[in-house]
């Protein structure tokens, strides 16, 4: 196997169980150290970022300075050659021929990953990939429900929203076949993928009563304007302190972020519930995705 493919992370699938195991304890490692090895000194490695970000873009950033990699960034299309009409795969193919030692891809669905795949020497990580899927997301995700739950295993993860534009949760739907987790939707039937593959609850109250982990989604105003009403969707499926009462007082509040707060989870819940880890999640996506570079890297 090439490092190229051994290293890789396109999508959960192809992603092995005794790997993410490892990953999960050097992040173990690293949250009590980052700064245990500097084993990218002298290397580059490629952040681009075709799309907005925040949290996957920065935390990139993070892990490449806690493992002394210089991070050659391109953050949207401003200012680069694309502008003038370069496509964006000439681009990701022109970034690599400067030989990083990998590269970090966010990008619509207008690129494809594996024919870059083909085409390049270094290992590809896909940093949230058109709706197809964001996994270093879901593996943060899991990760931080490994830590304050204990296991990971035969947890009930409720992903509340709109799950038929999401990446984050079309990765959660392969992570959870390989850790053994369940997953449930929950949302306004226009949000909820038309052949959900999985249980499907029609009320808020009831997924909340089911689940160990509960998931809100970013609600894609871009994409659902006019079609359902907003109003309504905070009382019926939004993280409101009055909603939250049927949750357990052991189980977790997520949100892969950016939050509409108001409309999927209210500023209160965001604050001060006590069972709310958003941001414990971010602090875990630098962990996780320096564990992946590190790895990219030749490990501990
Ligand atoms: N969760 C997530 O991918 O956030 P960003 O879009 O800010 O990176």
């Amino acid at each position: 196997m090439s490092s190229r493919t051994q290293h890789s992370i396109l999508d959960l699938v192809n992603l092995e169980k005794e790997k993410i195991g490892r990953l999960f304890s050097t992040a173990d490692q690293l949250a009590a150290n980052p700064f245990l090895t500097s084993k990218g000194f002298g290397k580059t490695g490629a952040l681009l970022f075709f799309e907005a970000s925040t949290r996957t873009r920065m935390s990139f950033e993070t892990a490449c300075a806690h493992l002394g990699v210089y991070p050659m960034l391109l953050d949207g299309k401003s200012g680069s050659s694309l502008e003038k009409g370069e496509t964006l795969e000439d681009t990701v193919l022109n970034v690599a021929a400067m030989k990083p030692a990998f590269l970090v891809i966010r990008s619509g669905d207008d690129l494809d990953f594996n024919a870059i795949a083909a085409q390049v020497s270094m290992p590809i990580i896909n940093a949230g990939w058109g709706k197809k899927g964001h996994p270093t997301q879901a593996l943060l995700d899991a990760y931080t429900i490994r830590k304050h739950l204990g296991s990971i295993e035969n947890q009930k993860v409720l992903i509340v929203g709109d799950a038929r534009h999401s990446r984050v949760a079309a990765s959660h739907l392969e992570l959870a076949a390989k850790l053994n987790y369940e997953v449930a939707f929950c949302g306004p039937q226009e949000f909820l993928p038309v052949h959900a593959k999985v249980k499907v609850f029609e009320t808020l109250s009831e997924g909340l009563k089911w689940c160990s982990v509960a998931m809100a989604l970013r609600v894609q105003l871009e994409r659902h304007q006019g079609q359902h009403s907003l109003g309504n969707y905070r009382s019926d499926f939004g993280f409101t302190v009055e909603n939250l009462k049927s949750l357990s007082k052991d189980a977790l509040i997520m949100h892969p972020g950016p939050i509409n707060q108001g409309t999927e989870m209210d500023t209160e819940v965001l604050q001060k519930d006590s069972r709310c880890r958003v941001l414990d999640q971010v602090s875990n996506g630098v962990l996780i995705r320096q564990a992946i570079l590190l790895d990219v890297l030749g490990g501990l």
